[in-house]
């Protein structure tokens, strides 16, 4: 498949890098990609030549299946960048978390309680089918669940069904078990998953490790 990765950083790197370990062609998205393309993401792109950088426009083109690795304080601009029309009828896997960082740490939430920064997406493009998904844990694990022992959860949101189906498919090609992958609904279950992230943090600074995730047990 055509992958479109929106984000040159630590999550769309690992994502990208995924997807092309997997067979798949993938593009990732930047704002400027000259001023990119000679940043930190040199080192990690040398490693990695087969995946190519270019405008969010033309990773949103190229993509069959989008994600959304971005900043969440820049998601909808660069969603905007990339164009309403190249993102429509497309599923974006989105990532991102609405994390606020411009009054210190720990970040606040730009958006809560009663919406979401995937709804926010989801209001502004209708036409592309947004999956929250994946922003529960830290990168690494997003691509290779078994760096944790025994069994742990990823969650899916979203308004339509088809696209849920097609991303736990990526998951599980990503290596998620079908059984750990919890479908939440539709597209609010991303308030709880995006307002998870304070305790997310918390542990992470009480741990001392990223390596944490969710295991419900029932
Ligand atoms: N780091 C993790 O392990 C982790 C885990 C779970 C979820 N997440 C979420 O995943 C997302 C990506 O995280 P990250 O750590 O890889 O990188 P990040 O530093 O949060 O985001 C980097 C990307 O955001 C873009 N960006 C920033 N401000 C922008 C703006 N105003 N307009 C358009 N684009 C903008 C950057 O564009 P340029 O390429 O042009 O600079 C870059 O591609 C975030 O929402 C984060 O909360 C991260």
């Amino acid at each position: 498949m055509k992958i479109g990765v929106f984000g040159s950083g630590v999550v769309g790197q690992t994502i990208a890098g995924k997807f092309a370990d997997l067979g798949h062609s993938v593009t990732i998205g930047t704002r400027d990609v000259a001023k990119t393309g000679q940043g930190d993401f040199a080192g990690w792109h040398r490693a990695h030549p087969i995946i190519e950088l270019a405008t969010f426009a033309d990773a949103a083109r190229y993509g069959e299946i989008l994600v959304n690795a971005t900043s969440g304080m820049g998601s909808l601009e660069a969603l905007r960048l990339a164009g309403a029309a190249n993102l429509k009828g497309k599923i974006l896997m989105d990532i991102s978390n609405p994390l606020d960082f411009s009054k210190g740490m720990p970040p606040t939430l730009s958006v809560c309680n009663d919406s979401s920064l995937a709804e926010k997406i989801q209001s502004e493009f209708p036409d592309m089918k947004v999956v929250k998904t994946l922003n529960t844990m830290t990168a690494a694990l997003m691509v290779n669940p078994s760096l944790l022992p025994g069994d742990h959860n990823v969650f899916v949101g979203g308004n339509d069904e088809g696209a849920k189906a097609e991303v736990t498919k990526i998951l599980e090609s990503f290596g998620w078990k079908l059984e750990n992958v919890i479908d939440l609904g539709d597209i609010t279950s991303a308030r709880g998953l995006e307002m998870y992230l304070p305790l997310w943090l918390r542990l992470y600074g009480s741990l001392q490790t990223p390596m944490i995730n969710i295991k419900v047990v029932r």
